[in-house]
């Protein structure tokens, strides 16, 4: 099979996904993304508003100061674009630099940031975007989530869609959001959220959320998508036994598992190493009964209780 019929073929599993084209640069750049040198392009999802967003970006929770900066300026000059932040995460300033330090086009990344909960509310809530975008030194967000579902969604919500019709932010979503949550949101919301951020990975693998959210046009994005290692992810013995068929880790292993279901995903790295590994996702391809061996791993409940 020739190299871009492959792709082409895989960039089929990700429903709805738009494949960005090879050997051309288009929205999000190209990606040195295998050990091989040969590039492919990371796809974009299209999302409800006609927007495209990478369907894998890098997290930067506990990427603050100047490890966030050189990470985060690291990651881009390896071709990632989606770049993951929040209020809460105490680094947008870090953020904003290391995206300067990479010297790329603004216009060329797909930046996300989010409110936190203490700034709920119409008034405040613009006033913690304003705050967050100078933090970024940015004049927009390509998307901005309410990080979790408390306090007055109702106020913040109706600001970020204002914020929207304003053209200050792209895509305007939730994180953290359940059924419940979206169903109440949608009583009043004039605008439906465009994604849902939510915990996804190999033990908390969120299939009926998956489907809720496809129904209701909203794109899934998984946090944690590597459970920060924790459950031994690393090391997991049916991830790795995967592994050993299509000669790749456990990280790559998951990634691709969230890809082929749809699921844009952010893992986060500290080291250059992993942010090229969890980029080389793209040439190969889990078989029905590699995806299915991995269903048993779901313990069907969060892996952050502490977060709850
Ligand atoms: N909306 C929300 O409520 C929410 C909550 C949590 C997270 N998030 C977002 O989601 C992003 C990702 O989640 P996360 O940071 O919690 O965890 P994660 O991406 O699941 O895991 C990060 C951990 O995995 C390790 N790692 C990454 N790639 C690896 C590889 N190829 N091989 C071995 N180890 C690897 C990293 O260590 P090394 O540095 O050593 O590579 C790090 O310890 C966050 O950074 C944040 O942007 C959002």
């Amino acid at each position: 099979m020739k190299r871009r019929d492959f792709i082409q073929k895989s960039a089929g599993f990700a429903a709805g996904t738009m494949f960005t084209g090879l050997g051309t640069s288009k929205l999000f750049g190209l990606t040195n993304s295998s050990a091989s040198g040969t590039i492919a392009a990371i796809e974009t999802v299209t999302l409800n508003n006609g927007v495209k967003m990478p369907i894998l970006g890098f997290g930067t929770l506990y990427l603050n100061d100047d490890l966030g900066v050189q990470c985060v300026s690291e990651a881009i000059s390896l071709g990632y674009r989606l770049i993951d932040t929040a209020k809460v995460y105490e680094n947008e300033e870090a953020v904003g630099a290391g995206i300067k330090k990479s010297g790329i086009n603004r216009e060329e990344l797909f930046v996300t940031s989010k409110i936190w909960v203490d700034d709920y509310g119409y008034e405040s809530g613009k006033k913690a975007f304003q705050t967050a975008l100078d933090k970024l030194d940015m004049d927009y967000l390509d998307l901005y989530l309410l990080h979790r579902p408390r306090g007055d969604i109702k106020g913040a919500w109706q600001a970020l869609e204002d914020l929207y019709e304003e053209g200050k932010i792209k895509v305007i979503g939730v994180s953290n959001f359940e059924d419940k949550d979206l169903d109440e949101l949608m009583t009043y919301a004039k605008i439906t959220p465009a994604v849902n951020q939510i915990e996804t990975h190999a033990f908390f693998q969120q299939e009926k959320a998956n489907k809720s959210l496809k129904k209701r046009g909203i794109q899934m994005e998984a946090w944690s998508p590597l459970a920060q290692g924790r459950n031994e992810h690393f090391t997991n013995e049916v991830l790795a036994e995967i592994g050993k068929k299509y000669n790749k880790s456990n990280a790559q292993i998951s990634l691709r598992w969230h890809y082929q279901r749809g699921i844009v995903t952010i893992p986060r790295t500290s080291k250059k190493e992993h942010m090229m590994e969890n980029l080389n996702i793209f040439d190969f391809v889990l078989d029905k009964s590699d995806m299915k061996k991995i269903d048993p791993l779901d313990l069907n409940i969060t892996q952050f209780p502490e977060w709850e």
